[in-house]
């Protein structure tokens, strides 16, 4: 398993570019599977889940070419197979969004269920409970959903009863080819959302409310092949804002947007960035100085993204005065406490929320990366503490964010991986 082994050091500085969302490409790419045409996507960004989701849709039989600079090209018009399999499931909870387009456009999913993972138990009862509301009998048998429809899925009037961005994914998926209408209510309105809902009009389908908390959609028969650029990653332009941010530097970042990240903007100048933007690109200047400790509390979009607290949380470890870090999305996500209090962070833990008191510099030890967002909090952890900090498990960092040593070497960041 890679390691990463980052040597504390002062403040960041330079110029980079943010690489398309994956919170966008993977629905975009299961999308694919509802198109009769050639899907022809731009910006999306080499991470591991990718490979994993651009997998599963070869084992559907999709012709899929990967081609440079974020190109992929998806032929849907041949699937061979309507099964998402354990193996590739149980390495990407994200493969459940195959389920809605394959019921919509087939007639049936057979889906992997998506196990517990780091960060709580994380369930898709809203996904099968839409589905069901559209006409689908489902089964759960031998661990896989067991989805099934006669003829096309009808369109139903839906209230999700927790904000849910996969469920809304999915549940948008299978509308669009459903017979009639279907009202999505309660509808989570993440960019990606967004992303997404764009995507599929280009495809030819037809959506009201896009944005909003209430999503019409008249269904259509077939949906045609189109062209799209998949939007800028909003979390990794988060991510690397706020490693400035702790490190007291000076950034730009380019191919990325400011309208999608109000709420981070917001927390950063409230500890003290200044910050200019422009229509593709955010420059952070810390003007040398050490950040104040901002309070956070997770909320569905628009409010404060949970993807972004654990950057935050290691930013308030060496910020002036004393934070707190309230997460309301899910249970068990402040998992980096302990770690990064081995590297002499003060933090409490009182049920979802940390108190973190800050201290003027971290100091260097062995941890280990438990999800995706909580290894990010120990890079920007490392780069502020004295001495080498050895992260393993960073697999998990590869799951979500592109050439992450290089762009952090553009930065001045010692950086190293330990292949292994
Ligand atoms: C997506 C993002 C993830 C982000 C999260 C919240 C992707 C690939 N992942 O995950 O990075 O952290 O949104 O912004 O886009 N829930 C239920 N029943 C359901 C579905 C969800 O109870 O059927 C609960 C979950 O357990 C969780 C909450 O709803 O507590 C929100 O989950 P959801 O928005 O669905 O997250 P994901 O789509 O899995």
């Amino acid at each position: 398993m890679d390691k990463f082994i980052i040597t504390g050091g002062g403040p960041l500085q330079g110029e980079l570019r943010i690489s398309g969302s994956k919170n966008a490409a993977l629905p975009i790419l299961a999308a694919t599977l509802l198109a009769d045409g050639i899907v022809s996507l731009g910006n999306v960004p080499r991470l591991n889940d990718i490979s994993t989701m651009v997998a599963l849709l070869k084992t559907l039989g999709l012709a899929i070419e990967v081609g440079d600079e974020g190109k992929v090209s998806v032929d849907a018009s041949h699937v061979t197979s309507t099964t998402a399999p354990y193996d590739l499931v149980k390495t990407m909870r994200a493969s459940i969004l195959v389920l809605g387009p394959l019921l919509a456009r087939f007639g049936e999913a057979n889906v992997s269920f998506p196990g517990g993972c780091a960060i709580g138990s994380r369930p898709v009862d809203i996904h099968l409970r839409g589905l069901e509301a559209m006409g689908a009998h489902i089964e759960i048998d031998g661990g896989y959903i067991r989805a099934k429809t006669n003829g096309r899925l009808k369109g139903a009037h839906i209230l999700m009863d927790i904000v849910t961005v996969g469920g809304t994914e999915n549940l948008l998926m299978a509308a669009v080819l459903a017979e009639g209408r279907t009202i999505l209510e309660n509808a989570a309105r993440e960019p990606e959302i967004v992303d997404l809902a764009h995507m599929l009009v280009a495809m030819g389908a037809k959506i009201e409310g896009i944005g909003t908390a209430t999503l019409t959609v008249d269904g259509v028969t077939s949906l045609r092949g189109c062209e799209y650029e998949v939007m800028p990653d909003r979390i990794e332009t988060g991510t690397y804002l706020v490693a400035a941010a702790a490190t007291r530097g000076k950034v730009r970042l380019t191919a990325t947007r400011a309208d999608i990240l109000e709420a981070v903007l917001i927390k950063l100048e409230e500890a003290g960035a200044h910050l200019e933007v422009g229509d593709n690109w955010i420059e952070l200047d810390m003007q040398g100085r050490r950040p104040k400790a901002v309070n956070i509390r997770t909320a569905p979009y628009p409010a404060f993204p949970t993807d972004m607290q654990s950057q935050f949380m290691a930013m308030n470890a060496v910020a002036e005065g004393t934070g707190t870090v309230t997460e309301t999305i899910f249970e068990n996500r402040l998992v980096q406490v302990s770690e990064l209090n081995r590297m002499d962070a003060h933090i409490l833990l009182e049920g979802n929320t940390a108190i973190v008191k800050g201290v003027e510099r971290l100091k260097a030890a062995p941890v280990m990366a438990s999800d995706l967002r909580a290894s990010a909090s120990l890079v920007i952890a490392a780069l502020v503490a004295d001495g080498s900090t050895l992260i393993d498990r960073i697999y998990h960092i590869d799951r979500g964010y592109e050439s992450i040593e290089a762009k952090f070497h553009t930065l001045g960041a010692d950086i190293r991986r330990v292949r292994q």
